[in-house]
């Protein structure tokens, strides 16, 4: 062990060259124009991983290409998946990035860049960790096969029969994955439960083109009115959704686990200040951390009618469109959600305009508790690399695989986020804090060991 860790001590500056070679590439899963980036990148991972000494290739999905490396398998010793994705968030607007999305740039011990945190940094600390047992020829106490996807951001379409396919040889004790947060550096963190989520896109026709407003409207029924009143029923003053059925399913958080998050570090105002909103807002009854993890909500993500450019025109738009996606927390089904949602906005809409309903990805929340021996393991781990005592929590966002490796696979997954809660996942300077990726590889040498005995 010791030869490891002074391993990851003394190559941490070409580990970051590397790292920003990885960031280089716009792998956006989003848009069919950056399939050959994605493929470019893909074949990247795969020399990469090949030079690092792990057997490693490229598989053909259904959409973009997935990854897998791995250690020689060995009877008998445990084995575990080590999951991340290699695809990332559409950058924009490009025009409130302090330095190129993809031009990755380091600043202050942290590397600003599309991807950096989510989730390239975050499963790249992991196979730094490995490189470092195969470089020093020290013993792995288990197997390893790392999957690195490129459509979690899309919802992991084609991942499902990757594992189907290939059930026997990806049998395993856990999947362990960083792709989640921790409150600070000095909070290390396993989260035991993710929100699942279910999208739908929304579009309101009335005109069959954008009409004069002065010529006919008054006349005829205004799209962008209509999605505007019908998306204004959806929650209520009290930040309930008025969706009937939407909480049917609902778990209700123990007494337990309300006690437990009372534990975590929290303040109003620099939460307020974080995200630069004058007051907060939720659903009533719930704190601002059961709200954000616990509770499911609606929002809508995209909305988009009429004219958006310069000046105006004056017209009666002939559509209007709205992106909602759903979080869902236990008990609650994505199929469920869509179908509640699908027939309260067909009820609510009315007969002056045509509705399209056009369903996106599903995942269902994922649960596991954080008591048994692996969750043990992990939290020991996490307290030797961060040097810190680990909290466990609930996180907000979704990695819609974690419950397919369940049903699949029947593994259950250990979720070791290494996001900061300013790393602006999905935003405009998206950032990774180069103390995380070192300490990521720290737990990630620390874990194996603990894991293989636990598990
Ligand atoms: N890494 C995130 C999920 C995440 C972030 C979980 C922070 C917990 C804390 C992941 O890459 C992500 O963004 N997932 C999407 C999935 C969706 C597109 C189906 C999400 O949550 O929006
Ligand atoms: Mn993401």
């Amino acid at each position: 062990m010791q030869s490891v860790l002074k391993y990851l001590a003394s190559n941490q500056a070409r580990f970051i060259e590397e790292l920003c070679k990885y960031l280089r590439f716009p792998s956006i899963s989003a848009h069919s124009d950056h399939r050959p980036d994605m493929r470019a990148c893909a074949d990247w991972l795969v020399a990469h991983c090949r030079k690092m000494g792990l057997k490693a290739r490229r598989h053909a999905t259904s959409g973009h290409p997935l990854v897998t490396a791995s250690t020689p398998r060995r009877k008998g010793r445990p084995h575990f998946l080590v999951y991340g994705h290699y695809d990332v968030q559409p950058p924009d607007p490009l025009d409130q990035w302090h330095s190129p999305p993809f031009v990755p740039s380091i600043r202050d011990g942290v590397v600003y860049a599309r991807g950096a945190t989510d989730n390239k940094g975050q499963h790249f600390a992991h196979l730094k960790a490995v490189e470092a047992y195969l470089k020093t020829g020290t013993e792995l106490p288990c197997d390893l096969t790392f999957i690195i996807e490129g459509e979690e951001e899309v919802g992991s379409e084609g991942l499902p029969q990757f594992l189907r396919k290939n059930r026997r040889g990806l049998a395993c004790n856990a999947v362990v994955i960083s792709d989640t947060g921790m409150p600070s550096k000095k909070h290390p963190a396993l989260t035991y439960a993710l929100r699942g989520v279910a999208a739908l896109e929304v579009t309101v026709r009335g005109p069959k083109a954008d009409l004069h407003s002065g010529i006919y409207g008054g006349s005829v029924d205004n799209p962008a009115m209509i999605l505007s009143q019908m998306l204004a029923q959806l929650r209520d003053k009290r930040g309930r959704i008025t969706v009937p059925g939407f909480y049917d399913d609902v778990d209700l958080l123990s007494a337990h686990e309300r006690r437990e998050f009372k534990r975590l570090p929290y303040n109003e105002r620099s939460y307020k200040r974080l995200l630069g909103v004058p007051e907060l807002f939720g659903e009533k009854g719930f704190t601002p951390i059961e709200q954000r993890s616990a509770r499911p909500t609606l929002e809508i993500n995209g909305l988009t009618s009429g004219y958006q450019g310069e000046g105006s025109k004056t017209i009666v738009p002939a559509q209007a469109s709205a992106k909602i996606t759903c979080r869902l927390v236990p008990n609650q089904s994505a199929r469920k959600i869509t179908r509640l949602l699908k027939r309260c906005l067909k009820e609510i809409c009315p007969p002056t305009v045509q509705l399209k309903l056009e369903e996106g990805h599903g995942a269902d929340p994922y649960i596991v508790s954080p008591t048994g021996s692996c969750a043990q393991a992990a939290l020991a781990a996490l307290n030797v690399a961060f040097g810190h005592k680990p909290v466990i929590l609930r996180e907000g966002g979704s990695i819609p695989i974690v419950t397919e490796f369940k049903k699949i696979l029947g593994a259950d997954s250990l979720l070791l986020g290494l996001a900061l809660p300013d790393d602006n996942l999905h935003s405009p300077n998206e950032k990774f804090d180069l103390d995380c990726l070192r300490g990521g590889a720290l737990m990630s040498a620390h874990l194996w060991p603990r894991l293989s005995n636990a598990c």
